[in-house]
């Protein structure tokens, strides 16, 4: 029998969500499905807003960034009657089924309606933070890697002309996987990250270490989730004011370059200068991994639409797509492994 399947994308946006949307629509329509997409994440859902999504729609979207969706940071749990109107929704439009796009809130939710509500989703793996478990890469990540990684090759040039350390902040929330990727792509010599942080006095001493070598500029990568480490053991976070948080309970990040340029200039006397990436990560058309992962992605969900296997997620393991619970995708961050930072620092300072 047919079935009437929607789509939305929540969260940040990120480059490949339009992948996403064209490869779930093409397949689907093959099979004689409807295809309606819910306006901004779970807003559309709980607001009962939707689009028709055709052959038309989905035309020379693959290599466009953000989402012709739309997407918000809407949690059905923390809105008034949320939840029941989502379900009312669903019925009142007729879907057999939910394709949710999204991070670990998106998916988070997806998952609560599937094991509360018996909810008929299926899951594809959005972040450009690669934080999620159960898939070995996000999509969305490559492109925002490829994106810091030239602006870390654009800094060298002008860090070494003026003998200055350069810190670029980049985005990543409570993981360090853009950090160190871009980190290590892009020879820089201190990487900070969340997950294992260096004292701000043994980045100086990095830094310091490398002057003495002859090398008068320096590149720093700092994730916006480090938090200042100090030697006597205090720690400080930095987040962006008013400190408010959104639906899911987050706080915005960023800042952190500022004060750890600062830390860096009058511990070393080093001249320093800060650069935050920011959504520039997130902007503009995906690289071709991530297209074709994207893709991937979309027919893997579609097919698991058409199974019905609902409250599972696809997942890349190796070079294979494959199908995962939404429950393990959401369960934990998934953290940059310790090996994987050693390798980076083995060549800082
Ligand atoms: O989760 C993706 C992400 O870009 C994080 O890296 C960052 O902390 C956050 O979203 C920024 O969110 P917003 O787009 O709401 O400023």
């Amino acid at each position: 029998m047919g079935k009437r399947v929607a789509l939305l994308t929540g969260g940040g946006d990120c480059p490949g969500l339009n992948a996403v949307i064209r490869a779930v629509t093409r397949r689907s329509l093959d099979r004689g499905y409807e295809v309606v997409g819910a306006r901004e994440g779970w807003r559309g859902l709980v607001e009962g807003r939707f689009q028709p999504l055709d052959d038309r729609t989905i035309s020379g979207i693959l290599p466009r960034g953000g989402t012709i969706l739309g997407t918000t940071r809407t949690n059905p749990y923390k809105e008034e009657g949320g939840v029941d109107r989502v379900l009312m929704n669903l019925a009142a439009e007729g879907l057999d089924a939910l394709v949710a796009v999204g991070g670990e809130d998106t998916l988070g939710v997806a998952s609560r309606l599937h094991e509360e509500h018996g909810f008929p989703v299926v899951g594809v793996p959005k972040t450009i933070d690669n934080d999620l478990s159960a898939t070995d890469y996000t999509f969305g990540f490559d492109t925002a890697v490829t994106i810091a990684t030239e602006a870390i090759d654009r800094l060298h040039t002008t860090a070494e002309s003026h003998n200055r350390v350069m810190v670029v902040e980049v985005m990543g929330r409570h993981t360090g996987w853009i950090a160190v990727m871009s980190g290590m792509a892009g020879g820089a010599d201190v990487i900070l990250i969340p997950e294992h942080p260096i004292t701000i006095e043994e980045a100086c001493a990095d830094i310091e270490r490398r002057h003495a070598r002859g090398k008068d500029f320096s590149i720093v990568v700092v994730s916006e989730g480090y938090e200042l480490t100090y030697a006597s053991g205090e720690t400080q976070q930095i987040a962006q004011e008013p400190a408010a948080t959104d639906q899911f309970g987050h706080v915005r990040l960023g800042g952190v370059g500022h004060v750890l340029a600062t830390e860096i200039e009058s511990r070393t006397g080093f001249e320093t200068r800060v650069t935050v990436l920011g959504h520039v990560q997130r902007g503009g058309t995906p690289t071709p991994r991530d297209r074709i992962l994207a893709t991937r992605y979309g027919l893997q969900a579609a097919d698991l639409v058409h199974e019905e296997r609902w409250g599972t997620m696809a997942a890349l393991r190796g070079d294979d797509i494959v199908a995962v619970p939404l429950r393990e995708a959401v369960a934990e961050l998934k953290t940059v492994p310790p090996a994987f930072y050693e390798a980076a620092k083995t060549f800082f300072g």
